[in-house]
């Protein structure tokens, strides 16, 4: 074999290895996520709802795809855990609370300072 091809074989194999071992370095690690980066300054309650596009989903008063800030208000009026558990349930995602609509997960869009921020001012009935 001319010596010109077994060089070519060699790279080539080189190269083989190479990126098995980038590949298999990769699935061993978690997909970068990239983290939020807060809203600063952070606007008030209804404009940030707005820029964060809750507002496609729910208003004040009347339920659309999700429940009015109104109904969520009232639903957890005596829950003494209701800004913990909502915050979660606004980054996490989730349905059952109201029915069987999913409110999508929200971790990619907000902080969980941001969460919590608009979720204080739901438990308001958004006013
Ligand atoms: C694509 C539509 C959609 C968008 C966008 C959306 N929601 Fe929802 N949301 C829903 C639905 C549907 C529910 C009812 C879920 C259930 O029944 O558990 C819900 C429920 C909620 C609840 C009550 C959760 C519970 O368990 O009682 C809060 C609080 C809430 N959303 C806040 C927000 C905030 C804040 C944003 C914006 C960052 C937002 N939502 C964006 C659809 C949406």
């Amino acid at each position: 074999m001319p010596s010109h091809l077994k060089l070519k074989i060699r790279l080539n194999l080189c190269t083989a290895i190479f990126f098995s071992a980038w590949l298999s370095a990769c699935g061993n690690q978690p997909a970068p996520t990239k983290p939020v980066q807060p809203t600063i300054p952070r606007p008030a309650p209804a404009q940030f709802a707005q820029q964060k596009n809750c507002l496609a989903c729910h208003n004040a008063t009347g339920n659309m795809v999700g429940p009015s800030w109104q109904a969520v208000s009232a639903k957890y009026k005596s829950d003494p855990n209701a800004t913990s558990t909502l915050t979660q349930k606004v980054l996490n995602g989730g349905q059952g609370s109201f029915g069987p609509a999913q409110m999508p997960a929200q971790a990619n869009n907000l902080t969980p300072d941001e969460a919590t921020y608009l979720v204080e001012w739901v438990l308001k009935g958004g006013q």
